[in-house]
């Protein structure tokens, strides 16, 4: 069993001083970056573009993993692919051609994500997880930080668990909103490999113990 991915997320960060809170990702023993884009439309939440993420590909050696809640996201998927992402995650909710939004980030050369919101069932995504590397259920609904998790959301995690077995198909299953210490255990126990942590990484007294904790906590 592969160690728990965590990936902080930077929405959770002060913008005012981002590369040191990158730095101090980079120092924690977390393997990716987790980049929340916001449009004030798909969420109620605005937060940046490409750009900024263009400009933090330099300070960190770490996996780029930019979640777009944006609407109709195949408008930007070049852009954010040139801006360094490493993963695209688009929602299934937010554009209409889904399976070829996923096959045009792959062809911009990054790794295709599906995001659902709490109310989005697995069924509506079935019918791309063959061509998914990544399954992002969210277990808040998405615009802020320091929510939380909504239990209703975690059978989707075991669903999609057996379905990838089932299939044989290789997609990793994350979950973001409302993970910490407290809810890591669960969401790991029904079959989660990477887990998003905002508020709970960036209040964390020591960041790098942090980490060494919620990848403890899924061992148990
Ligand atoms: C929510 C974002 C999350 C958020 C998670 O809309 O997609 O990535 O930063 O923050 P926490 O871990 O504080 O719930
Ligand atoms: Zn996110």
């Amino acid at each position: 069993q592969a160690p728990l991915i965590i990936a902080p997320s930077v929405l959770s960060a002060d913008f005012s001083r981002i590369a040191e809170e990158v730095a101090t990702i980079n120092g924690s023993g977390a393997k990716w970056v987790h980049l929340d884009v916001m449009d004030g439309r798909f969420v109620p939440n605005i937060t940046f573009g490409p750009k900024f993420i263009k400009d933090l590909r330099p300070c960190s050696p770490l996996v780029f993993d930019t979640h777009l809640m944006i609407s109709e996201p195949e408008r930007y998927v070049e852009l954010f692919a040139q801006s360094g992402s490493d993963f695209i995650t688009v929602h299934s909710e937010a554009t209409v051609h889904l399976h070829r939004t996923l096959q045009l980030i792959r062809s911009c050369g990054c790794k295709a994500g599906v995001a659902i919101v709490p109310s989005t069932p697995v069924v509506l995504i079935e019918s791309v997880l063959d061509i998914v590397d990544q399954v992002l259920v969210m277990t808040v609904n998405p615009g802020f930080g320091g929510q939380q998790l909504i239990p209703s959301t975690l059978r989707k995690i075991s669903d999609l668990a057996q379905i990838r077995q089932e299939e044989g198909y290789e997609y990793v299953i994350s979950v973001d909103g409302g993970i910490n210490m407290r809810t890591v255990k669960e969401v790991v126990a029904c079959g989660t490999d990477a887990v998003v942590c905002g508020n709970a990484f960036f209040n964390a007294d020591d960041r790098a113990l942090f980490v060494d904790q919620m990848i403890s906590l899924a061992r148990e």
